[in-house]
């Protein structure tokens, strides 16, 4: 078989004969002669506990991000207004955790009804990801914390404020207290490791996606099986791959057709991507590639919101990142397949049991 073909297994499988019942072992001979031809990775494994190993996307373990004592501090840090600069918006105001993790606004509201400037991706397995923002301007879960705080459309405070209000309250005085080593005083960097200590614990584990790489041959439907065909011999896994199906790298937007001439808005400071951190051309546009777990549920998508719904932002895909045009099969069976990203949170399905 010619290295880069489309991989014969998931065809096989998906177009195979109905699921279940005795055939399903019979149905493994010719998956794993190919398997075996290509050399594929850890093949014995596959065979030993049935799990999708030599994937280039991962499940999400549950024991990840063992969740540390902290974390209890930092949900409520994370659900307290109090922390921002008039008192009326939490992390959670723009994070709601019983829907998605995310607003579902194309731009969220911050203290004194201010409209943002960019999309809120969701705060799932943000922790997953290797940088923060879509910008990748911050390193990780901590150093993301003074974003949102001290922007002034956002929480609009600084961080002399944001302790004195800390200090003002005798729970969380002994909280952090008790969490950091018995400090006298609390610091800003007690309450970025607090909150990203909860951040942490915001993964997703349990989609149906996860369910089938980990050797459940019945979690998926013989179209999101084919979606998943299509995710790879399309090319989205060269950008969207890994535990977080995205989040490990930047990437153009618009490579194959220029979106934002398309688009037919004027270009804002927000679009320019990772130029705003670099100030270097090759970064315009540039944007970390975003994970596509529970993307489901967290509509409107892309940076500028610009897509309502998950048939448009994969048409957009297609057309932009790939530089093809679209078929309504491509498009009803990718959907199908990204349906099957939304995980669990709290023993219930991401985004209030919407999606899959
Ligand atoms: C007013 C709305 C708003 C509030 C309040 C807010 N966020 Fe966000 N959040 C956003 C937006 C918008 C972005 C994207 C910003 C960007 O990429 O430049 C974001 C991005 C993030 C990300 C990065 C996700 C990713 O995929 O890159 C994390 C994590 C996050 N917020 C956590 C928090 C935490 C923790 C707080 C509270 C300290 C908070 N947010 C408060 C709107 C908000
Ligand atoms: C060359 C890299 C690349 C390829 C290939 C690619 N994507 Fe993307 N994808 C991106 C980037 C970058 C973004 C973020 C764009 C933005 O909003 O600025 C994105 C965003 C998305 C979003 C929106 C997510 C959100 O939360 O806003 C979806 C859905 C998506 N891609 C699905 C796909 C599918 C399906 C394919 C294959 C048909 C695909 N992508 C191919 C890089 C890529």
């Amino acid at each position: 078989m010619p290295v880069g073909a489309r991989p014969p297994h998931l065809e096989a499988r998906a177009s195979g004969p109905p699921r279940g019942g005795a055939s399903r072992g019979r149905r493994w001979i010719a998956p794993l002669a190919v398997l075996l031809c290509l050399g594929a990775a850890p093949v014995s494994a596959e065979i030993g506990d049935g799990a999708r190993r030599s994937e280039p996307i991962t499940p999400i373990a549950p024991a990840l991000f063992p969740p540390k004592p902290q974390a209890e501090l930092g949900r409520r840090l994370f659900n307290d207004t109090g922390l921002s600069g008039d008192g009326s918006v939490s992390c959670a105001s723009c994070h709601p955790l019983a829907k998605g993790g995310m607003d579902g606004r194309a731009r969220s509201v911050g203290v004194g009804g201010q409209l943002g400037v960019i999309n809120a991706p969701t705060v799932f397995n943000s922790a997953l990801q290797f940088a923060q923002f879509w910008d990748a301007r911050a390193s990780d879960v901590r150093a993301q914390v003074d974003g949102p705080l001290l922007d002034p459309r956002e929480m609009g405070t600084d961080w002399k404020r944001v302790i004195a209000y800390l200090e003002s309250d005798e729970r969380y005085r002994a909280a952090f207290k008790e969490h950091y080593d018995g400090a006298r005083r609390i610091e800003p960097r007690h309450v970025r490791d607090a909150i990203g200590s909860f951040v942490e614990t915001l993964v997703t584990p349990g989609s149906p996606f996860d369910r089938w790489l980990q050797g459940d041959d019945d979690a998926l439907s013989a179209e999101q099986l084919a979606g998943y065909g299509r995710f790879k011999s399309l090319g989205c896994v060269a950008c969207h791959q890994g535990v977080a199906v995205g989040g490990n790298m930047l990437q153009r937007f618009g490579i194959l057709g220029d979106y934002f001439a398309d688009r037919g808005t004027p270009i804002e400071k927000a679009d320019m991507g990772r130029f705003n951190v670099t100030r270097d051309e090759a970064d315009r546009h540039r944007f970390k590639v975003p994970s596509l777990r529970n993307v489901a549920v967290t509509a409107p998508y892309f940076h500028d919101g610009s897509a309502a719904t998950l048939e448009d932002a994969v048409r957009v895909m297609i057309k932009y990142q790939l530089g093809r045009r679209a078929t309504d099969d491509d498009i009803r069976l990718l959907v199908a397949f990204l349906e099957s990203l939304t995980g669990e949170w709290g023993g219930q399905p991401v985004g209030g049991g919407e999606g899959r």
